[in-house]
C-alpha cells in the first residue's frame, strides 16, 4: 500500500515575471462585473479551485488565471511567521512570541516584513495568519497562534494584517473556525455554544475582517455537527452578515467536502478541482447549482484581486529589504521573550564569568515550529556562538542531548530494512517502507528523518506524522515515548525523485542518558549554566503532555543539582511544566525566536535588550490542572466530536472561576527593573467604553518596559456565565529609572458587552463594573469601579 498522501505545502520558489494585458478602467466594481460577463464557464471555475503551476512546484497554491482577460496567475504561500518558498525568506520569531509583546506596532512591523517577502518571491496571497485562540496547552499550532485570550488575538491580529497587506499582499485569515486542536483535524466535530463563539474565538476574525482581510480560510474541523467549509451559519450567518466580510473563503487543503459548499459560503477549493472543477460544472449544467453562485464566488475573488491591483497591474514594486527584516526579527525576538523567573540577580548575566553552555539547541538554533509554518531562513547562527561572541569569560558548550540521533540499524526494522551505515536508505516514491520499528527498551524516543535534494518524505511513527525535505522543512523528529518492542513505522518519499534517498536516526533514552554526565561535569567547571530547552510543536500533531520532551527534565535537574546558578533558556512553542523551576535561578522564555533568535537571546542574557514580553497563555501547574484535564470528551474527544464544555471559561477565565493557582498565569511577565502603578481612574469615555488612566512608575535601576493590564469585572445584571476578569486593555511603555508616567489605556465598548443568548445579539453588560490594573491576571494591585448604564 503506498502512502501517497497529498502533501498540503508543497514549495519551491519560482517567481513568475507577470506581463499582462490591462483591462480597460471600468471602475472597480464595473470591471469585475465586465470580466465575469466575458469570462466561459471553465475560466470562471479556475478561479474557484487550485490548480497546478506549469513553471514547477513554488508554493502552497497556485490559480492559472484568465489571460486572455488580464487576470493573472495567482501565486499562494504558507507564511504565519516568514514566507514560506523554496528560496530563503525572513524567518520571523513565532506569532506567540510576537503577541507576547503585547504591541500591536511591533505587530504591524512584523507583518509588514511578510507582506514584503511574500510580494519580492511573487506571491500574491499569503496563507495566514493564524488567528484561532490557544484552548489547551497541548494544541500541536499554539505556537503559530496568538493567545488565549481574544483581545490579544483581535489587536495582534489586525496589525499584522494591515502590515501585510500594505505590501500589496493579500492576507487570509485561518482557520475558521474553532480549528483549536490537530487530534483528528480532518473533521473532528467541535461542540460549542454561541457564546464561546462569539465572546473568545470569533473577535480575532472580526479584527482581521475590520483591518481589509482579502481572505478568510476555512478549517477541516466540523462545528456542531457539519464541516467548516460547508457550514452556512458559519460561513455565511456569521462571517459575511454579522462579521461584514467581503472578500472571498477558501478551504483549507482538501477541507472541502462536497460541490454544494459552494450555495453555504465556500468561494474556492484548495489545493484541487475534486468538488469545484468538472463536479461543479455538471452541477451547474444539471441545475442543481445555480450559475449565479458560481458568479458570486467569481465576482468576491475578482473583487479583492481588483482592489489589491492584479487586474490592472497598480500594485506596488516589491522591494525585498533583508537588513530592515532582520532588525523587525530581532525586536519580536528581544520584545516577545518572557522572563519567567530571575532570583539573586542572575541575569542579566556579567561579562567575565565562565558559561557553561548546554542542550543541543544551544548549538542547532530552534527557529520554529513545523508544519506550514515552518520557513526557510537564510541563515542563522548557534546561540553558543552569539554567546561567545559577547561573554568576556570563558564559554564551554556540551550538547547534553541529541536531535537528530544515530543512524537507526537494520536490525531495529521488521521485515528488516536496509539501512546503511550513516542511516541512508533508498525508497520508491510513495510506497517507501511499511513495517515495525523495535523499541530495545521502555522510554523516551526521538525519530528522525531527512532527506537531500529537492525531495520531501514523511514518516510515521505508532500514528505520527511529519514532514522533512526542502522548502524549509529541513530534519523532521518525532518525540516519542515507546514501550519496548514492536512499534507502527513508516517512511516515504513523497515528493521529487524516485527511488528517493532518506536518512533515517534515533536518539534512544540509553543515548539521552549518556549524555547528561558530560554537562554536569560542565556545569561544575563554571561560574554560569546556560541550559537551552526546547520543545517540537507541530502542526499534524498535538502534545502528549506538557512535559520538556526527551530526558530535558533529568538533564536541567542533574545540571542545577551541579550549579545552582542554572540559567535555562526554552525554545518552546507553549506552556511547558517546569519540575525543576525551584532549584534553578532564572528562566527566560523565548519561544521559537526566529532566524535572529541566537543574537536576541545573547542581548537578553547580558542585558543589551531588557525581556519586556508576557504571557498570552496561562503556564499550568501540571497536565491535571488544565480546563480539560481527565476528561477526554474536552480533550481530545471521544467518538470524533469534542465538547468545549468550557464555554467563555477559556485559559485564566477557567483557572480565576476555579480558584486554581497556575504555574505562571496569564499576562505575566517580568523584567529587569520593577515597576509601581497608583492612582487609578476610570471614567466612560463618550464613545461607549472607557478611559482608564494610571501612574506608573519605573521603581528600579534599569530602562525596561511595562505592560500595564486593565482587566473588567462582570456585570451584576447578566444572566449568561461571565468571567471573573476578563482583559479590557493593555499598553506597552518604556520608562528610564525613576521616571512616571500618567498612561491612559482606552477601553472599547466593545469589551463592555457579552453575547446575549436569548436575543443572539451582542447586549452591554450595564451596572458596577470593577476595573483592575496591574502586571498580569493574577497580580492586580489596584482596582475601582465605574458605573455602566
Ligand atoms: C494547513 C494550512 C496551510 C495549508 C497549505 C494545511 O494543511 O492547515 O494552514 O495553509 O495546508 O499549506
Amino acid at each position: 500500500m503506498p502512502i501517497r498522501r497529498s502533501w498540503p505545502c508543497a514549495a519551491l520558489a519560482l517567481v513568475v515575471a507577470l506581463t499582462l494585458p490591462v483591462p480597460a478602467d471600468a471602475g472597480t466594481s464595473g470591471r469585475v462585473a465586465e470580466l465575469v460577463r466575458q469570462m466561459t464557464v471553465d475560466e470562471k471555475l479556475s478561479l474557484l479551485h487550485g490548480g497546478t503551476n506549469p513553471h514547477g512546484i513554488g508554493e502552497s497554491g497556485y490559480l492559472p488565471g484568465v489571460p486572455r482577460l488580464g487576470v493573472p496567475p495567482v501565486l499562494l504561500a504558507d507564511g504565519a511567521q516568514g514566507i514560506r518558498v523554496n528560496a530563503p525568506s525572513t524567518a520571523l520569531p513565532a506569532p506567540v512570541a510576537l503577541a507576547s509583546s503585547f504591541d500591536p506596532a511591533l505587530a504591524a512591523q512584523y507583518g509588514q516584513v511578510i507582506g514584503r517577502d511574500g510580494r519580492g518571491a511573487g506571491i500574491d496571497v499569503l496563507l495566514g495568519p493564524t488567528v484561532g485562540t490557544i484552548r489547551v496547552p497541548f494544541g500541536g499550532r499554539n505556537f503559530e497562534s496568538f493567545s488565549e485570550d481574544p483581545l490579544v488575538s483581535a489587536r495582534t491580529v489586525a496589525a499584522d494584517v494591515r502590515g501585510i497587506q500594505s505590501q500589496g499582499l493579500i492576507a487570509t485569515v485561518k482557520h475558521y473556525a474553532e480549528n483549536n486542536q490537530e487530534t483528528q483535524r480532518d473533521g473532528i466535530d467541535v461542540k460549542v455554544g454561541e457564546q464561546e463563539l462569539h465572546e473568545i474565538e470569533l473577535p480575532g476574525f472580526q479584527a482581521a475582517v475590520d483591518a481589509g482581510a482579502g481572505a478568510v480560510m476555512c478549517s477541516y474541523n466540523k462545528l456542531n455537527g457539519t464541516q467548516a467549509c460547508q457550514n452556512s451559519e458559519l460561513l455565511q450567518g456569521i462571517l459575511r452578515e454579522q462579521l461584514r466580510f467581503d472578500g472571498w473563503v477558501m478551504s483549507d487543503w482538501h477541507a472541502t467536502h462536497a460541490t454544494d459548499s459552494i450555495t453555504h459560503g465556500l468561494d474556492q477549493e484548495m489545493p484541487d478541482d475534486k468538488y469545484l472543477g468538472d463536479s461543479l460544472k455538471k452541477a451547474v449544467r444539471d441545475g442543481t447549482i445555480p450559475m449565479s453562485a458560481v458568479d458570486t464566488s467569481v465576482t468576491r475573488i475578482l473583487t479583492v484581486f481588483d482592489r489589491f491591483g492584479l487586474l490592472n497591474g497598480t500594485r506596488p514594486a516589491p522591494v525585498k529589504n533583508p537588513a530592515a527584516d532582520e532588525r523587525v526579527a530581532t525586536k519580536v525576538a528581544e520584545d516577545g521573550a518572557v522572563l519567567l523567573r530571575n532570583t539573586e540577580n542572575t541575569l542579566p548575566l556579567k561579562g567575565s564569568n565562565s558559561i557553561a553552555v548546554i542542550g543541543p539547541t544551544g548549538q542547532t538554533p530552534k527557529i520554529s515550529g513545523g508544519g506550514s509554518a515552518k520557513g526557510n531562513p537564510p541563515h542563522a547562527i548557534a546561540p553558543v556562538d552569539a554567546i561567545r561572541a559577547r561573554a568576556g569569560g570563558t564559554v564551554t558548550y556540551t550538547p547534553g542531548g541529541d536531535l537528530f540521533g544515530q543512524p537507526i540499524p537494520p536490525s531495529a526494522f521488521d521485515p528488516p530494512l536496509p539501512v546503511a551505515a550513516d542511516g541512508t536508505v533508498s525508497l520508491p516514491l510513495y510506497y517507501g517502507y511499511n513495517g515495525k520499528i523495535i523499541a530495545p527498551s521502555d522510554g523516551d524516543y526521538r525519530i528522525s528523518v531527512s532527506t537531500g535534494g529537492n525531495q520531501i518524505a514523511e514518516l510515521f511513527v505508532d500514528g505520527r506524522n511529519a514532514f522533512a525535505g526542502t522548502a524549509g522543512l529541513g530534519d523532521a523528529e518525532i518525540p516519542i515515548h515507546l514501550t519496548k518492542g514492536p512499534h507502527d513505522f513508516a517512511v516515504a518519499p513523497i515528493l521529487g525523485p524516485d527511488p528517493g534517498t532518506v536518512k533515517l536516526g534515533w536518539v534512544t533514552p540509553e543515548e539521552s542518558a549518556s549524555l547528561i554526565p558530560a554537562a554536569v561535569a560542565a556545569a561544575k567547571q563554571a561560574d554560569t549554566a546556560v541550559v537551552f530547552a526546547y520543545d517540537d510543536e507541530s502542526e499534524g500533531l498535538d502534545r502528549g503532555s506538557t512535559s520538556l520532551i526527551g530526558y530535558q527534565n533529568d538533564l536541567i535537574s542533574a545540571v542545577a543539582k551541579a550549579n545552582p546558578n542554572t540559567v535555562v533558556v526554552l525554545n518552546t512553542g507553549s506552556a511547558v511544566a517546569m519540575p525543576w523551576l525551584d532549584s534553578v535561578r532564572s528562566v527566560l522564555d523565548m519561544w521559537y525566536p526566529g532566524q535572529n533568535g541566537a543574537e536576541a537571546t545573547a542581548a537578553l542574557l547580558f542585558g543589551d535588550a531588557s525581556p519586556g514580553g508576557h504571557l498570552t497563555q496561562t503556564f499550568p501547574a501540571s497536565d491535571s490542572q488544565t480546563p480539560v484535564a481527565g476528561d477526554p470528551s474536552r480533550f481530545p474527544g471521544v467518538n470524533g466530536q469534542v465538547d468545549y464544555a468550557e464555554g467563555i471559561q477559556v485559559g485564566y477565565r477557567w483557572y480565576d472561576a476555579n480558584h486554581a493557582t497556575p504555574l505562571f498565569p496569564f499576562g505575566f511577565g517580568i523584567t529587569y527593573t520593577s515597576f509601581s502603578y497608583r492612582d487609578l481612574v476610570a471614567r466612560r469615555d463618550g464613545r461607549g467604553g472607557l478611559d482608564v488612566s494610571v501612574t506608573v512608575r519605573n521603581t528600579g535601576s534599569r530602562a525596561g518596559d511595562a505592560v500595564p493590564q486593565v482587566y473588567l469585572g462582570p456585570s451584576p445584571n447578566v444572566s449568561e456565565p461571565q468571567a471573573v476578569r476578563a482583559l479590557a486593555g493593555y499598553d506597552k511603555i518604556t520608562l528610564r529609572p525613576g521616571e512616571s508616567r500618567r498612561v491612559h489605556i482606552q477601553v472599547g465598548a466593545d469589551q463592555l458587552r457579552h453575547w446575549n443568548t436569548t436575543t443572539n445579539g451582542w447586549a452591554l453588560g450595564t451596572g458596577a463594573r470593577t476595573v483592575y490594573l496591574g502586571s498580569s491576571s493574577a497580580d492586580l494591585p489596584l482596582h475601582t469601579t465605574v458605573d455602566v448604564r
